[in-house]
């Protein structure tokens, strides 16, 4: 598999404004995704006094983050967290946003569940969401009246965009009585049509919950087959995939473990099955985390989204994180300019039709007043 080349660049763009390119781009599949803001500020310079206050935040983060990068993003950091301040704002981050966000700005971090629960526990006015489009909606169904920002609304997921309202319609006329179980990586206007939703956290817990023999799961294909193995229950699935993790491969998994010697593979459950038959350990992105953090496993390789493993690499110095891994295009729209920009302005907002809203809040907590298996 291929590598990952990062790349920050700052231009000069006039006196008091800065411009900040940042750049992915990973072999051999040639993503390519550029975030590009303009920030007319001078008081986002690196100085002495920004350089001191973020310092505590940096040395959590200098095993994954270069040096040479911290003066472009260490401006960002501060000015994030006193508006946060002055707003009576929380950031929400998934495990898959860039070490800076995830360390430095983050005030509630984890996996789709765990983000789905903390935000109906907040006490703060406003929500910023650093993940993607259907976690922004998820955040916004638990706290209607609170303003939930969403600072690139194109962040969206190739599961999401897979299955819509009237194909849900069309699945129960096919199978009437079957109860409808939905990923959270759908659309409110999705969740507003289904039974009860489920992460992949919990997903054989919610199907199981049911205490019916044949239950619809829907969209993605390879969570239902996953589902399906560790369960009595008969799965019909729908045909959507991560375009993430549909990617990694079984040949890839015996190529690493034929190179690097104790390695321990870690999969998430979107992977196709080949896949995780070929793992050591499958899980959410919150039980990858628990794992390593409970075994310590000299060498690891997580066949998840690229920043999950800087992420990790970060808290559990002593485990070595192999890559290769992949990019989520939809969770690198979002950057620190970008959450800053939505906190300065208060946009852009979640909204969600009230009539989608109620069914879709009621699929959620059905979902959240499930007690989690010990
Ligand atoms: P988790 O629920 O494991 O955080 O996964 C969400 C996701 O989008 C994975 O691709
Ligand atoms: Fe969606 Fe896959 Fe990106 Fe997760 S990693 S947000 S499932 S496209």
């Amino acid at each position: 598999m291929g590598w990952l080349e990062c790349q920050i660049g700052r231009l000069a763009a006039g006196p008091g404004s800065v411009m900040l390119i940042l750049s992915y781009n990973k072999k051999p599949h040639k993503e390519h995704y550029t975030g590009f803001i303009m920030l007319d500020d001078s008081a986002l310079a690196f100085t002495p006094e920004i350089a001191a206050a973020t310092d505590p935040i940096y040395q959590r983060l200098k095993r994954v983050v270069p040096a040479i990068e911290w003066p472009f993003h260490a401006p960002l950091v501060h000015a994030i967290n006193q508006l946060k301040r002055r707003r009576n704002a929380v950031v929400l981050a998934h495990n898959y946003q860039t070490p800076e966000i995830f360390h430095g700005v983050a005030d509630i971090v984890g996996d789709s569940l765990a983000l789905a629960r903390r935000a109906s526990e907040t006490d703060a006015e406003v929500i910023v969401l650093a993940g993607v489009h259907f976690m922004a909606e998820t955040a916004k169904l638990m706290n209607p009246d609170k303003i939930v920002l969403m600072p690139d609304t194109a962040a969206g997921c190739s599961l999401a965009a897979s299955i819509t309202p009237e194909d849900v319609r069309q699945l129960r006329r096919r199978w009437p009585g079957v109860p409808v179980v939905a990923y959270v990586n759908t659309s409110a206007a999705v969740k507003a049509e289904v039974d009860i939703c489920c992460t992949s956290g919990n997903a054989v817990e919610v199907v199981e919950s049911l205490g019916v023999p044949r239950v619809i799961f829907l969209p993605d294909t390879y969570l239902a087959s996953y589902v399906a193995s560790q369960s009595a229950v008969e799965i019909i699935d729908w045909q959507g995939r991560c375009e993430v993790h549909e990617r990694f491969t079984a040949a890839e998994i015996r190529s690493f473990r034929a190179g690097v010697a104790g390695l321990t593979v870690i999969a998430h459950p979107e992977c196709p099955p080949e896949v995780l038959a070929a793992a050591d350990f499958v899980g959410s992105t919150a039980r990858m985390v628990d794992f390593i953090e409970q075994r310590r496993p000299p060498r690891v390789l997580l066949l998840t989204e690229c920043s999950m493993s800087d992420n990790v690499a970060a808290a559990v110095p002593e485990t070595e994180f192999v890559r290769p891994c992949n990019l989520c295009p939809h969770m690198k729209r979002i950057t620190l300019a970008k959450i800053l920009q939505a906190l300065r302005s208060l946009e852009p907002r979640i909204e969600i039709d009230p009539a989608i809203a109620a069914p879709a809040r009621r699929a959620v907590e059905r979902m959240l007043a499930i007690k989690p298996r010990s």
